[in-house]
This record gives structure tokens, C-alpha cells and sequence, in this order.
């Protein structure tokens, strides 16, 4: 892709930052693989809350994303696998928009960044772990250069998904 990427600013996600997040991914089409509807507003508590541990503990986490108006856009960043099944101890990549954000280019600047920064933190591989039928999030995986390293049954819905790996 030629086209210079639009520019974001990543933060560490504020207190307020949950109730951002919550309002710009009440939206079914924001959801569809991650359960299908709007979460509560207490899981962006703790999910904001946890990132900021994560900043201070390794120097990265999910970014709330800013637009060039400084609007919230989303997140995107870095983290320890949180979950008791799949890449243990590994350090994915991953990303949110609300939908009046999608096709700008926005996500893919952001990882970008991401990137620099997990590899300046001494992180030397990451993974993306995507339903094999989300295209947009594939495509994203596409453009950072990730390869397609497992397919593996995703155990909430038991789809397909894929994990992507990237060497930094
Ligand atoms: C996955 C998701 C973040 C992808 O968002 P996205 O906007 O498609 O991704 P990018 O920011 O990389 O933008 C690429 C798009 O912007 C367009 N674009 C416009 N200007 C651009 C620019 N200057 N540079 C690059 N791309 C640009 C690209 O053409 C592409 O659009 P297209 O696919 O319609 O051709 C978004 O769909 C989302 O939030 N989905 C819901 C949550 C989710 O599923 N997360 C992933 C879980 S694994």
C-alpha cells in the first residue's frame, strides 16, 4: 500500500477512556466476533483498568486510539495472552475501531506503532489470534506482514480461527 497512513496518537487508556470505549462499540457490526452484541460498561472497567497495569508492568498494552480531532476511535496495542487456552505466555497484537472508523487506514497505523514500541520493550515475536472469518482483521494481519502459523477451533463458538505470528 503507498498511501502515506493517517495519523493517530495512541494513550494509555484513562478512567474515562471505558466509558469511550463502551460508546463507540455498542454496535452489533463492532461485535460480531466477540459475542455479537454491545459488552457492559463494567468490562471496559476492567478491561482499561488491567491495560494500565500492563503499561506500568511491561511499557505496552491496548491504546486507546486518537483521530486526528483527538476523537476516540478505539483500541489498539499489545498484551499477554489473557486466556487459559491458546498461545500461552506470548504477547498478541489487537484492534477495535467503532464502525464510522473503519477503511482509514487508522488500525494499521496504530499497529504500526505498536510494533515499534513492543520491540523497543525486548518483545521478539508477537501473535494475532483472529476468526478465520473476520476479513478486515485478516487483511490488517496481512499488512503488517504476519504470517498465517496455526488454524485451530475457536473454543467460544466453534468457529475456525487463525493465529498469526510476527518476528520483530
Ligand atoms: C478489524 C478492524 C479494526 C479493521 O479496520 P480497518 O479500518 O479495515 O483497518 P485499517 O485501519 O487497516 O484500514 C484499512 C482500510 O482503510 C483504507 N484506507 C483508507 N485510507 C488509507 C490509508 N491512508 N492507508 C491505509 N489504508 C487506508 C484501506 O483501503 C482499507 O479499506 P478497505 O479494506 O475497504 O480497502 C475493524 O474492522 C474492527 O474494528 N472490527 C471489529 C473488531 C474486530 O473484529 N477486531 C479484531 C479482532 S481479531
Amino acid at each position: 500500500m503507498n498511501r502515506a497512513l493517517p495519523a493517530v496518537r495512541l494513550r494509555v487508556p484513562t478512567d474515562e477512556d471505558a466509558l469511550e470505549w463502551h460508546r463507540v462499540f455498542d454496535d452489533p457490526e463492532v461485535m460480531e466476533f466477540h459475542g455479537g452484541r454491545a459488552a457492559e460498561r463494567s468490562v471496559y472497567e476492567e478491561l482499561t483498568a488491567r491495560q494500565r497495569r500492563h503499561d506500568a508492568e511491561y511499557g505496552f498494552c491496548l491504546w486507546t486510539v486518537l483521530g486526528p480531532g483527538d476523537e476516540v476511535l478505539g483500541f489498539t496495542g499489545a498484551q499477554p495472552w489473557p486466556h487459559s487456552w491458546g498461545p500461552a505466555g506470548k504477547i498478541e497484537i489487537g484492534w477495535r475501531l467503532g464502525r464510522a472508523h473503519w477503511g482509514k487506514g487508522y488500525v494499521t497505523a496504530a499497529a504500526r506503532i505498536t510494533l515499534e514500541r513492543v520491540r523497543a520493550a525486548g518483545v521478539t515475536d508477537v501473535v494475532a489470534m483472529v476468526n478465520a472469518g473476520n476479513a478486515r482483521s485478516i487483511a490488517v494481519t496481512k499488512r503488517l506482514g504476519m504470517e498465517l502459523a496455526e488454524r485451530f477451533t475457536l473454543p467460544s463458538s466453534r468457529q475456525e480461527g487463525h493465529r498469526y505470528r510476527l518476528a520483530l
